[in-house]
């Protein structure tokens, strides 16, 4: 087991940071590319365990492809979405709910059968929540604990289109059913409450498909042919979230994040944080494969209390972690609410982040649906160094305790910090760069 001691910074932070390619695009490129016809060229894929997952997976379907310079450079020849072959072995997921749940709105409609399987933490989520959809389309899928949970059985189906209103807002549901809508028969309508994130809209839209995506709704043709793209991955916001929450709470500290992925369905972090009183700037916007890209100027200051709920949820559900630091840190209250999908992540983040803020000496109540927290007005958090911090199989909430470090009264020891390698590789150094910068 891997352990990652962090301690606290002395000075301000002044430094640029490049944070890794975006996960979610990632996957997207690496399943997308699969299914068009052609030659797909992906700049700057994230090299993280959960992404080289549904690389693999894409392998043992028979899809050919060649990475350069640890995967700088990867190259999909894709022949189309009817030309996977029966993979020969079952399918592992590894940690990723991601590849789980779109690769199974891709298999629906396939020739043959498919296995899918995950670790520990995969096995215990839902997976009803795609299931449900897909058999609605015809699909046959058969999984544990009737039909919730994997390993998942898909079995050759047929495909109707169907108009699905999306019990819970999740763009890896909404992405499943999108995969299935291109090779079903008749037209498919998504509809959600809330919405969630849309780089698999904005994708299929560059790759060739017919689509529409407005407000909460995503309507999507029958039997379709994508084409292959060039793409550039830009930086993940729920990566660089970490070292803007860093910034913002280490006094007269400055920072420069490079080419991060703006997208509006993801920057309800920003908007946040912005609200609690950090100076955040949007700087060199463009348009990179269909994608907002920007770069981020960051300035600390005196953090107030916030209540976030409702529709700015899904814009930054994989940041709440994370901004349960921030909160600890601000002047006054905050709350978070109409949270339990953070319940079914990686583990239920609500309640290890009740734990973990419970042993950074802050006030905290847990709600079904969120969280309350009473901020210590930039006190750094006060740990008793005899408290051992438990092993945490979940990148998020390890990469938030170490982020908790740099403002603690004693060092952190982080045990398991390997898991934090299924979404950000390069984390270690790049809290090393941060404490070489403060110094
Ligand atoms: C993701 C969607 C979100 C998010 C996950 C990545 C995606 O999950 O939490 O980390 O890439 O589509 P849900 O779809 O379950 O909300």
């Amino acid at each position: 087991m891997k352990q990652l001691q962090v301690s606290n910074l002395k000075n301000p932070i002044k430094t640029t940071i490049l944070v890794p390619p975006d996960k979610s695009i990632s996957h997207r490129s690496l399943i997308i590319g699969s299914i068009a016809s052609g030659t797909t060229e992906i700049k700057n894929l994230l090299p993280s365990e959960d992404c080289l997952n549904t690389l693999k997976i894409i392998q043992h379907l028979g899809v050919e492809v060649n990475s350069f310079n640890n995967f700088e450079t990867v190259t999909i020849y894709g022949k189309g979405l009817n030309s996977f072959s029966e993979p020969k072995s079952i399918l592992n997921c590894g940690n990723s709910g991601t590849t789980m749940r779109l690769i199974s709105g891709l298999l629906s409609a396939q020739s043959f059968l498919s296995i899918l399987t995950g670790d520990d933490s995969l096995l215990n989520r839902p997976m009803g929540r795609v299931i449900e959809p897909l058999t609605l389309m015809g699909a046959k899928i058969f999984a544990r604990e009737h039909n919730t949970k994997a390993p998942i059985v898909i079995s050759p189906g047929i495909l109707h289109g169907i108009n699905y209103e999306m019990p819970i807002s999740s763009a890896q549901v909404k992405s499943a059913i999108m995969l299935a809508a291109l090779q079903a028969k008749g037209e498919t309508k998504i509809i959600e409450k809330e919405k969630s994130r849309d780089h698999t809209e904005r994708m299929l839209s560059a790759f060739g498909a017919t689509i529409k995506y407005e407000k909460n709704e995503v309507i999507i043709g029958s039997e379709q042919k994508l084409h292959a793209q060039n793409i550039y991955i830009p930086g993940d916001i729920s990566s660089a979230a970490f070292f803007i929450v860093a910034c913002s709470i280490i006094p007269d500290s400055e920072m420069v994040l490079q080419k991060v992925s703006v997208n509006p369905t993801r920057t309800g972090i920003i908007n946040t944080l912005k609200k609690m009183g950090v100076k955040i700037e949007i700087t060199n916007k463009k348009d990179i494969s269909g994608e907002p890209v920007a770069d981020l100027f960051i300035k600390s200051s005196d953090l107030t209390g916030v209540e976030i709920k409702g529709n700015t949820i899904p814009l930054l559900i994989d940041e709440i972690p994370i901004l349960c630091i921030a909160m600890a840190q601000a002047k006054g209250k905050s709350v978070i609410k109409d949270a339990k999908e953070l319940r079914f992540k990686e583990s239920d983040r609500i309640k290890t982040m009740v734990q973990v803020l419970k042993k950074l000496g802050v006030e905290v109540v847990e709600l079904e649906d969120g969280l309350e927290i009473s901020g210590l007005a930039g006190e750094p958090f006060k740990i008793n160094s005899t408290v051992e911090w438990p092993k945490h199989s979940d990148h998020r909430i390890a990469m938030s305790i170490a982020i908790a470090a740099l403002k603690a009264n004693e060092s952190i020891i982080i045990p398991g910090s390997e898991w934090i390698n299924t979404s950000f590789p390069n984390f270690e150094k790049l809290i090393n760069q941060l404490q070489m910068a403060a110094v």
